[in-house]
């Protein structure tokens, strides 16, 4: 067994900035980059260096211990020879010199109980795309020893998460050394994973860049638009739209009651359908979304409701629409479609695709949401209709103006009788 005096512990060059002392380390990057095996390996060469070393493994969700990195540090200590000086215990791991690593979900947590972590050296997030701005809240000031450290491994899924935020937003925090890492910069990149990753190039290509390069997610599995906004940005029809003065324009709603109201601005030539802008906001009330429609220049839009237009504002005791209407707007409320709603909706949508042209900037928060409304499915792998999470405000406005669609008046053929007529 070994003494450690002999311990070499190889890492992949990508990982070498993160051997530094520094606040915050984080790696992330696509699936097989050798990040989770890399700081398993960082937590065993400092808790050599450092006797005493308190180091919390944590996740946002832990049932069970399976579910944490005590399997993976296990394997290296039994690796590295190093079963004297390490003592796997049932639900912690003792380390040289009294020190000791434990392994939580964050999200079991209060104010109170996360106290117990603040004489901790490290902290270490391991699949920090799913940590929450509350579980962030609550570690970052708890790990607050001298010389304290925390560390973050993951897999991008939207930039709008909290560790996205923190790490790779416009400010990160002082002391922060991030490292990007994929399969290509893991030198023990294993066959298997080699085959998994050839096969989703041919059969998800669309979830590649997610899954293997750490891209952001940009559909979901069973997006509903996926492949239509892929062909419509094929053909250049996602690109500068601009907006013609001499076209009528309609504003297609999602009325959100607590959540999220969003709005297509929409106007139609010929049997083409421009999306020349998008709204969305939360938590306001509907003068501000009247607001953005005057200020963004389209007063003159015919606002069209969903079947809730014709409900009563809890605030004004009013109905939407006659709310929007006494505001100086054209209203116009679509009936409920019955049951099956959602589906008509996307099936119009889908129809009418091959017509649509979006404005790629005003638009690009709007398509951004199409891209990843899709399907629910239970836990037998069957869908049950869209999932209701953020994008589905902006796709149930979208389907709307699908549903409402109308062909163009064909023009009359000229009559030449009338016209010889005229001119005679
Ligand atoms: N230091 C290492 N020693 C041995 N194998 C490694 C090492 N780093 C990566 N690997 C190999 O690469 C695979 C992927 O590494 P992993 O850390 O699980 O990637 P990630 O967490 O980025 O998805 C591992 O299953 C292992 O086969
Ligand atoms: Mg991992």
């Amino acid at each position: 067994m070994s003494s450690g005096d002999d311990l070499r512990i190889e890492v992949a060059p990508v990982f070498e900035p993160l051997l530094e002392p520094a606040r915050y380390k984080a790696g992330w990057g696509g699936r097989g980059s050798g990040k989770s095996q890399f700081f398993a390996d960082l937590i065993i060469i400092e808790a050599m260096k450092r006797p005493g070393l308190r180091v919390l493994c944590c996740r946002e969700i832990q049932k069970s211990l399976k579910e944490s990195a005590k399997r993976l540090i296990e394997s290296k200590v039994e690796e590295y020879n190093l079963g004297s000086l390490f003592e796997c215990q049932s639900a912690e791991i003792k380390t040289p010199g009294g020190g000791v690593i434990v392994f939580a979900g964050l999200q079991d947590h209060t104010s109170e109980s996360i106290k117990s972590y603040e004489g901790f050296d490290i902290a270490w997030v391991e699949e920090a795309q799913t940590v929450s701005h509350r579980s962030l809240n609550l570690l970052r000031p708890t790990i607050r020893k001298p010389g304290s450290e925390l560390w973050f491994s993951w897999n991008p899924r939207f930039d709008t998460d909290a560790v996205d935020e923190m790490l790779r937003g416009e400010e990160t925090p002082s002391g922060s050394v991030v490292v990007k890492a994929n399969w290509s910069d893991n030198p023990w990149f294993p066959a298997e994973l080699e085959q998994e990753r050839l096969d989703c190039i041919r059969q998800q290509p669309e979830q590649y860049d997610h899954i293997w390069e750490g891209g952001y997610a940009v559909v979901a599995e069973g997006a509903y638009f996926a492949k239509h906004i892929a062909e419509a940005r094929e053909q250049k029809r996602i690109a500068d739209v601009a907006i013609d003065p001499l076209l009528g324009q309609r504003a297609y709603w999602d009325i959100g009651l607590r959540d999220a109201c969003a709005i297509w601005i929409v106007q139609q030539r010929g049997p083409e359908l421009r999306f020349v802008d998008y709204y969305e906001a939360e938590g306001q009330d509907l003068a501000a979304h009247l607001n953005w429609l005057r200020s963004a220049g389209y007063a003159n839009a015919e606002c069209v409701l969903p079947h809730d237009g014709a409900k009563r504002d809890p605030i004004a005791a009013e109905r939407y629409e006659d709310h929007i209407r006494s505001a100086g707007f054209a209203v116009r409320t679509i009936p409920n479609q019955g049951k099956g709603a959602a589906q008509k909706r996307i099936e119009a949508a889908r129809r009418l695709f091959g017509q649509m042209r979006f404005d790629e900037t005003r638009c690009s928060k709007g398509l951004k949401a199409l891209g990843w409304y899709h399907e629910k499915r239970n836990d037998g792998g069957y869908g049950v209709g869209p999932d209701h999470d953020w994008s589905s405000h902006g796709a149930d406005a979208f389907g709307l103006a699908a549903i409402d669609y109308r062909e163009p008046k064909a023009s009359k053929p000229l009559d030449l009788s009338k016209l010889k007529r005229a001119m005679v």
